[in-house]
């Protein structure tokens, strides 16, 4: 019986056309989710099914709304995970899912989490997955509740796992028949939830794409303590504003843009490029204002954001702001929420526990040391030995964008090194379990003016009709899938240039590192023929 006997029987004439396809079988079982579902802490908080096409607003997230891309049955979990913490978790089980490969997705978060990227559900359950999703442990983007210890230890690594038993309990309970292959997929803070399953629960999943990875987590929020200390706030000297960051974004192209071959506006290998601001002094006389150029301090502070970071008795501790990294994203870097944001909440809520803390006055290089020495309950996500994943069978699949300013890319180039040197596995060792491409062009998960939109997690969003216009068997998520399931190893990752409509406006196949993007010297960059991949000497 299809769902067009229940319009009949309850006189509900306004279902859209697409409820004539949902089985009655499939709403009875969503509805009657909870008879019979069992899994360890939990408690199913609503089960209702959803029409595809459907408007779903979402209070209680950062997102207004998501319009549901499959017909399917939307969970709602409750997971206890300690006397004072709980994560709450969703499931998008959509109803063709059976002779779509019967495979479950988590979708990892951002930021300090709090927030299912409800677009990303919506896109993963249209392709056929039961997506999941989870807060974290705590609601919305704010971190003042890891003054609760257990709060943390959920946003570190304990929400990815008990949402992971109860995604797949949930999925395997509603068919009533097991999955297949589950994947996880997350970018930036999702990406540090990846590599960390690669790393501390190598079995739990069957492919893992981790994008632009927020690693080194303590490292980072070091370095953007002192930027933030260095750039200062808007009227101090050192202070840039958005036009002289972009102003900066010019300069470093007219220097740098034609070293790989091609003036398209796109460093292929912004490592090649040693860009030099003391091209934009000021001479005497001159001002921003009448000749574009810099003052001594602002010099100095671009000079501070693209060095690499040092500590006390010379420690390194992370990578420079990439050449290229998009100017605007920059900028919200510098004084917008994340920055504001990540250092500051790390040194009130965690480190010190003190909310009144004062980064700016009170941050210094011992308390960097402070921050990188303390395990933060495996906050750092750094470990090099991937050798339960390799033993596994299971897959890492990871990218990073190249004009990526929150997170630079050398951070994932170093990760991957460090894989290589820990297994003493070169890059061909690694390639049956291990693969990295850096994707030119491509900011911080998402923007930039190149061939940036790959299919990956937090994406949709951020690119408006792209998975609707580009095909998705090409989209990194799906590459992940043929690896793992028809032990198709991707090569390179497709990357499309996408417009404002959504429309295709040049297409890329990014490398494998360690071949490097090479233009072939003549042809449209933004054709995919037009590059090939090359092996560095
Ligand atoms: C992880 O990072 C910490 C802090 O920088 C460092 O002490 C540790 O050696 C790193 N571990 C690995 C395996 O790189
Ligand atoms: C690799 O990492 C493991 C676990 O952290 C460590 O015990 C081992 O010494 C490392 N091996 C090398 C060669 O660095
Ligand atoms: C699970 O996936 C593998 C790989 O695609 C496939 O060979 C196998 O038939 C699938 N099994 C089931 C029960 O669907």
């Amino acid at each position: 019986m299809k769902v067009s006997s229940i319009v009949a029987f309850s006189g509900l004439f306004l279902l859209p056309p697409a409820a004539a396809l949902v089985p009655l079988k499939f709403i009875n079982d969503c509805v009657n989710f909870a008879t019979g579902f069992a899994n360890e802490n939990t408690e199913v908080l609503s089960s209702t099914y959803v029409l595809k096409g459907t408007v779903i607003p979402l209070p209680d997230s950062c997102t207004l709304a998501v319009t549901a891309r499959a017909n399917f049955c939307r969970v709602k979990l409750k997971v206890t995970t300690s006397s004072s913490s709980q994560v709450i978790t969703e499931a998008w089980l959509p109803t063709d899912w059976k002779n779509k490969g019967k495979r479950m997705v988590m979708n990892g978060n951002s930021g300090w989490g709090g927030c299912i990227l409800f677009e990303d559900l919506a896109w993963a359950s249209g392709l056929g997955f039961a997506a999941i999703g989870h807060d974290t442990g705590h609601v919305g983007p704010v971190a003042t509740g890891f003054s609760n210890p257990e709060v943390w230890k959920d946003w570190v690594y304990r929400s990815v796992l008990v949402a992971t038993k109860a995604g797949k309990a949930a999925t395997n309970h509603f068919y009533n028949t097991p999955l297949n292959k589950s994947y996880f997929i997350g970018c930036s803070t999702g990406g540090r939830q990846a590599l960390k399953l690669a790393q501390d629960s190598p079995d739990e999943y069957d492919g893992i794409l981790a994008a632009a990875p927020a690693a080194y987590w303590p490292n980072i929020e070091v370095s953007e303590a002192i930027y933030a200390q260095a750039v200062g706030t808007e009227g101090s000297p050192t202070y840039l504003n958005q036009a002289q960051w972009e102003a900066v974004d010019a300069a470093t192209m007219a220097q740098c843009d034609g070293i790989d071959g091609v003036l398209d506006g796109i460093l292929e290998n912004p490592a090649q490029c040693d860009f030099h601001p003391e091209l934009m002094l000021c001479g005497p006389g001159q001002t921003w204002l009448l000749n574009g150029c810099l003052t001594l301090a602002q010099v100095q502070t671009v000079k501070k954001l693209y060095a690499p970071i040092y500590g006390n008795h010379g420690r390194y501790i992370y990578p420079g702001i990439v050449p290229g990294a998009i100017p605007s994203q920059g900028m919200f870097l510098k004084y917008g929420p994340f920055v504001g944001g990540g250092p500051k909440d790390f040194l009130r809520y965690v480190v010190f526990n003190d909310p009144s803390y004062d980064l700016v006055s009170q941050f210094n290089l011992d308390t960097a040391d402070l921050m990188l020495d303390n395990d933060w309950s495996g906050a750092h996500s750094n470990k090099s030995d991937l050798s339960g994943l390799q033993a596994s069978g299971n897959k890492l699949l990871m990218y990073h964008g190249l004009a990526d300013v929150a997170i630079p890319p050398e951070a994932s180039y170093r990760y991957y090194n460090s894989v290589s040197l820990n297994m003493t596995l070169p890059p061909s060792g690694l390639d049956s379990f291990f693969r990295f491409f850096p994707i030119s062009s491509l900011g911080h998960c998402a923007g930039g003016k190149g061939a940036g939109y790959v299919g990956g997690p937090s994406q949709v969003q951020l690119y408006p009709g792209a998975a609707d216009s580009v095909p998705a068997g090409n989209s990194a998520l799906m590459s992940l899938v043929k690896w793992v399931e028809q032990n198709e190893a991707p090569e390179t990752l497709r990357g499309y240039k996408v417009g404002l409509l959504g429309e295709t406006l040049g297409q890329k196949d990014h490398c494998k590192y360690p071949l490097k993007m090479t233009y072939k010297g003549s042809g449209n960059p933004n054709n995919r023929g037009s590059w090939k991949c090359v092996k560095i000497d």
